[in-house]
């Protein structure tokens, strides 16, 4: 199993560019289903979960050519299926996105249902509701969501949570519905944002992007367009985060202060010295770390895709923190790898306790998701001698060149091949 091997004590200093952001990318792909005509993505992130997103879109009959840069060039006319199997969901639950563009489409979707993840049960009842309210027949059986609508006829969205998923099935669904849609409750990320920006873009009618309430009047057809994915926020995040824990000096590039606000303010209050540069964010990172309480909210809060990271950071204050998890059932799994590595860090149901130490060793840890995978290699980066980090497929499937972006800026991380490859390469 590949590893990352890192060796704590250096600073970061110097400049590294954000990708395109993988929560925005995944649902601009979904949203060529939609289209009558080619949908060229810029900015798009290399990373697994884009390929996936590609493998589902080929699997319905699309033309997906991911081989020009950082392109995505989707030619939708071949669109014929309407089934997203259970191998490619239960690889990536963001698939389930597919689902209100198909039923715009094809008035048809038979979509595996994609099950939980370590960070908690990832329910999926707001998108069958939201979608049923916009006159979708669904039914759920034998671990697929089946999903019949003649023509999608425009109606009231309540969601009682501000789901991002559950209102961009909703918000592809209802801009060729017939008649109006409002949604109530709608989530506000900015990868909600870009995704109605770019729906606009090819001749639907929102009103209210970006705020709770999502107006949408249906009509015929969308066309093609060409459309440049926002940057990734949360990687942003967890590059400034890596400079502030190591005392460095980090500048990236193409980050969007207005999307990170809260993150900012979170960083400052832990001492950390942000400014904003003419093309994207500067973090200055010294000691002493200070502690800071957060607590995780949908958009504008304070994002739980950046909870991990900011633990690592806060498990080095000269003081106590508390963050609260807000939105997801189970996502301080990865507390206990941190304490592997000399943490003091305590769950406390929704809450995690963290009291400041002054140094952290570096031990082999398994990353248990994405993000908390992210986190443990944050911790790395100032841990006592050489940090293990297995489980990195976790990593690459929401981080373009992870290793590469932080060697640039001073890192000492490198790629271990899976051991096993490799003597198999040998015996050739
Ligand atoms: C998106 O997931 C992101 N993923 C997640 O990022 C992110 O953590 C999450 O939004 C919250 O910001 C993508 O965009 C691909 P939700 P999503 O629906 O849409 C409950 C990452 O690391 N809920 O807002 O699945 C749900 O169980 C990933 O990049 C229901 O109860 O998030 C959860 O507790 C991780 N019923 C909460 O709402 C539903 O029908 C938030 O889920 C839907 C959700």
């Amino acid at each position: 199993m590949e590893k990352f091997l890192i060796r704590g004590g250096r600073k970061l200093v110097g400049t590294v560019r954000v990708a395109g952001a993988k929560n925005a990318a995944l649902k601009l792909m979904a949203a060529s289903l939609l289209a009558d005509g080619p949908i060229i993505l810029t900015n798009v992130p290399k990373i697994k979960d884009v390929y996936t997103m590609a493998s589902v879109l080929n699997r319905l009959g699309g033309l997906v050519d991911l081989d020009y840069r950082d392109q995505a060039v989707i030619d939708p006319s071949s669109y014929s299926g309407y089934e997203a199997p259970y191998e490619l969901v239960s690889q990536m639950r963001a698939s389930i996105i597919v689902l209100g563009p198909l039923l715009a489409r094809a008035g048809r979707a038979r979509v595996a249902m994609p099950g939980g993840c370590n960070i908690g049960s990832r329910k999926i009842d707001l998108h069958i509701r939201g979608l049923e309210a916009l006159g979708a027949d669904i039914e759920v059986d034998r671990g697929f969501i089946d999903a019949k609508a003649r023509r999608l006829v425009g109606g009231p969205v309540k969601l009682d949570f501000p789901s991002v998923g559950a209102t961009e099935n909703v918000l592809m669904a209802a801009v060729l519905a017939r008649g109006a849609t409002a949604i109530e409750n709608a989530a506000r990320e900015p990868e909600i944002v870009d995704l109605a920006t770019m729906l606009v873009e090819m001749g639907a009618k929102i009103e209210g992007i970006g705020t709770s309430t999502i107006q949408v009047e249906g009509v015929d057809r969308l066309s093609g367009v060409t459309h440049e994915v926002i940057p990734d926020r949360i990687e942003a995040g967890t590059l400034l985060t890596a400079a502030a824990i190591t005392s460095g000096d980090v500048t990236v590039e193409g980050a969007c202060l207005d999307h990170l606000e809260v993150v900012v303010a979170k960083l400052s209050d832990a001492g950390v010295k942000i400014q904003a540069t003419p093309d994207g964010i500067r973090a200055v990172g010294r000691r002493p770390i200070l502690p800071v309480d957060i607590a995780t909210l949908p958009y504008p809060g304070f994002p739980t895709d950046m909870q991990a990271q900011i633990m690592a950071l806060l498990s080095l204050a000269e003081g106590t923190s508390v963050i609260t998890e807000n939105i997801f059932e189970n996502r301080f799994i990865v507390a206990d790898e941190f304490v592997r590595m000399g943490c003091d860090v305590r769950i406390d149901g929704h809450h995690v306790v963290i009291r400041g130490v002054k140094a952290i060793s570096g031990v082999p840890v398994k990353a248990p998701d994405l993000r908390g995978g992210a986190g443990l290699v944050l911790a790395g980066l100032v841990s006592d001698g050489v940090t293990e980090v297995s489980g990195i497929h976790h990593i690459d499937r929401g981080y373009e060149d992870l290793v590469g972006k932080l060697r640039a800026i001073g890192a000492d991380i490198g790629r271990l091949p899976d051991i096993n490859k490799v003597e198999a390469l040998d015996s050739l």
